[in-house]
């Protein structure tokens, strides 16, 4: 593992108008991602679904965290509980997907058995094997929250409650989200993967400034108003607000009877969103899970009050938006990589205006400051 940062040859200062963006070997260096999983992914929050996709004890879901495989289900007395997904016998990993155990969790491939809450109940021939209790051998568990009606873990033992450290997230999004409530898990929930050919960095850049979204994104300008659009930092979130739209778009219709009228988008450190657009009261919580060094996912689910989805949003979204943000993301990367790019300017303005880059800015200082020391950037 690489121990110094590369270098910045111009600054990233405290300032978002007089910095620099992480310079490109933040982006190819793959000693850097290997500090990046440690001082970041394997000690920060991680989402995994909405609290309403354990409905039975037995259900479970799993998710990737930078190649560490963790599960979360509920057991029969009701409580989430999250493991890390592997047979304490001989590595077999345990679940796949998204599902329920009826009653145990059976190992595939020597039969080793688990409770609900991954204490080992049977292990075939072990009953005459010196000093095996089965005991010693349940799953090893890792912390888990439920914040803002969803499932969180963090595989850092000592991390401090999520609750903790962004209280007034949550309480911002109870504030704007009068039906944040109300939200269920429709059928067919899950929203992607979308596999991007781009580094978990660059999807977040894109996703933290609307710079890009007048020339990138015609129909998503077309129905937010750029002009009264904001975007606001905060300890380890930031947050754009759209609350002036336009009815007839070329994105899609939005009827002005019919769900919120506004966009919201949340940035949660490091890789989690909070997704409403506008025209039906729904959330989409996503996640950008970081596959390799220049490839990650987009993968979520999608809230709704009520069954109802309003189909021409999910295929603008599904369709237009989303492509367009995948193409901006993998045409960046690969240019991350060109002899003739090492450093950025941030673009940030006085005003903090909607197209303004500060929320950029203030996601490279978090990166660069949790890769520089060994605790929670606060
Ligand atoms: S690896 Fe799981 S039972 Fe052998
Ligand atoms: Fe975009």
């Amino acid at each position: 593992m690489i121990v110094e940062l590369p270098p910045l040859p111009h600054p990233l200062t405290d300032a978002p108008e007089t910095s620099f963006t992480l310079s490109s070997s933040y982006y190819t260096d793959p000693g850097l991602f290997e500090l990046e999983k440690e001082k970041i992914f394997y000690r920060s929050w991680q989402y995994v679904a909405p609290c309403q996709s354990f409905a039975v004890p037995g259900d479970y879901v799993v998710v990737d965290i930078c190649s560490q495989s963790v599960f979360v289900i509920l057991g029969d007395d009701l409580e989430l509980r999250a493991f890390y997904n592997v047979c304490r016998h001989r590595a077999h990993e345990l679940l796949q997907g998204q599902g329920n155990v009826a009653s145990a969790i059976v190992c595939p491939y020597h039969a080793w058995t688990y409770k609900k809450d991954g204490a080992l109940r049977h292990a075939r021939n072990t009953a005459d094997l010196a000093g095996f209790r089965l005991e010693d051998y349940g799953l090893k568990s890792i912390q888990l929250e439920e914040f803002v009606g969803c499932v969180f873990v963090n595989l850092d033992p000592k991390a401090e409650r999520l609750a903790d450290t962004v209280a007034d997230l949550e309480t911002d999004i109870r504030s704007r989200v009068p039906f944040l409530d109300d939200l269920r898990v429709p059928m067919a929930n899950t929203f992607g993967p979308t596999e991007i050919e781009a580094g978990w960095k660059v999807v977040v850049d894109n996703y933290v400034e609307c710079y890009h979204c007048e020339p990138a994104h015609p129909d998503f300008a077309s129905l937010i108003c750029m002009d009264d659009y904001q975007m606001e930092t905060f300890g380890l979130w930031s947050r754009q607000t759209g609350p002036q739209i336009r009815h007839k778009n070329s994105a899609y219709d939005v009827n002005p009877d019919q769900g919120y009228q506004g966009a919201l988008f949340w940035y949660l450190w490091p890789n989690t969103t909070f997704n409403i657009l506008p025209g039906a009261d729904e959330m989409n919580v996503s996640a950008v899970r970081p596959r390799s060094l220049t490839r990650s996912s987009f993968e979520g689910h999608t809230l709704s009050v009520g069954n109802k989805q309003n189909t021409a949003r999910s295929t603008y979204t599904a369709e237009v938006l989303v492509l367009e943000d995948v193409y901006l993301c993998e045409s960046v990367q690969r240019g991350l990589k060109s002899h003739g790019y090492d450093q950025g300017r941030i673009v940030a303005d006085k005003r903090l205006s909607g197209i303004s880059e500060h929320a950029l800015h203030h996601f490279h200082r978090l990166v660069y400051q949790t890769l520089q020391t060994t605790s929670h950037p606060s």
